[in-house]
């Protein structure tokens, strides 16, 4: 049996990843999607009567919810053929003004609930499977009033990097996938469309454009050409100098 899991399927970039993996990979035989909202989950099952979609209901910054995912594949024990690894949570606000139980989440989601997916997924995983990892732009740079969600992103920049590599001979690819501002819950577009003058990105348009990248075997995608430009100032400046710009500018 061959299956799609994508993380963070409720809303946003995951439910649009849902659509995308099912016109790309219409004959996969199971499409299983995670969040917490199980009636999220149960709407976007009835959406796609004619496919086998099954809503996963867990709360990943939970450790305990891995070791549920793990028993259900362990019992299905299916070929992982694409995982969109995507759930996150995002709170801004000054480190020092944030509630103590939002700095947790975004750490147990974006770091601990990444990694464990990953994990429990990549012994159903086959030459030709992969993997695309959800960071963001806020990994190529440290974000002020963000400083816990831009550090975790860059953990997942890092690790997934790592981890691509250690996959390679395997013909399992890994892809970071590193947007911008996109129209979500997490991040709801203001009356003029920008968030902080940054453009927002067509979720239609990148979740295809991830999914054949990821076939391919590409590493990074950061779509859009500002925020391409922004990923390679971000490389070649001096990180003392752009948190500077960041703060005075984006934040
Ligand atoms: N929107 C942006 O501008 C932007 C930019 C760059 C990167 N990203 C990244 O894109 C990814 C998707 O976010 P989004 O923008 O689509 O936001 P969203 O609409 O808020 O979606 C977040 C998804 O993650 C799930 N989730 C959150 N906490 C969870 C938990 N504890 N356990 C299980 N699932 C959980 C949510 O489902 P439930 O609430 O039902 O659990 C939801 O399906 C995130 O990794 C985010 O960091 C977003």
């Amino acid at each position: 049996m061959k299956i799609a899991v994508i993380t963070g399927a409720s809303s946003g970039l995951g439910a649009e990843f849902l659509n995308t993996v099912i016109n790309e990979y219409p004959n996969l035989d199971e499409y299983w999607i995670i969040a917490r909202r199980k009636d999220r989950l149960e709407k976007l099952a009835q959406k796609y009567k004619t496919k086998r979609i099954v809503p996963v209901t867990a709360d990943l910054s939970d450790m305990e919810s891995y070791k549920g995912i793990a028993e259900l594949l362990k019992q299905a024990h299916p070929v992982i053929k694409v995982l969109i690894n995507n759930a996150g949570y995002a709170k801004s606000g000054a480190f020092s003004q944030m509630e103590s139980s939002d700095i947790l989440n975004m750490i147990s989601v974006n770091i601990k609930g990444m990694t464990m997916i990953q994990k429990i997924c990549l012994p159903y995983m086959r030459a030709g499977s992969f993997t695309v990892i959800t960071c963001s732009v806020s990994s190529f740079v440290p974000v002020p009033n963000q400083a816990i969600y831009s550090a975790s992103k860059k953990y997942v920049y890092y690790w997934g990097k790592a981890l691509r590599e250690e996959l390679i001979g395997k013909d399992i690819n890994i892809l970071l996938l590193c947007p911008g501002n996109m129209n979500t819950e997490m991040n709801p577009k203001g009356q003029d469309g920008k968030a902080g003058g940054l453009p927002f990105l067509d979720m239609k348009k990148i979740t295809l454009k991830a999914l054949k990248k990821a076939a391919r075997g590409s590493a990074v995608y950061t779509p859009g050409a500002f925020y391409k430009l922004y990923r390679v100032t971000g490389k070649l400046a001096p990180s003392s100098l752009m948190v500077k710009i960041v703060k005075r500018y984006f934040n």
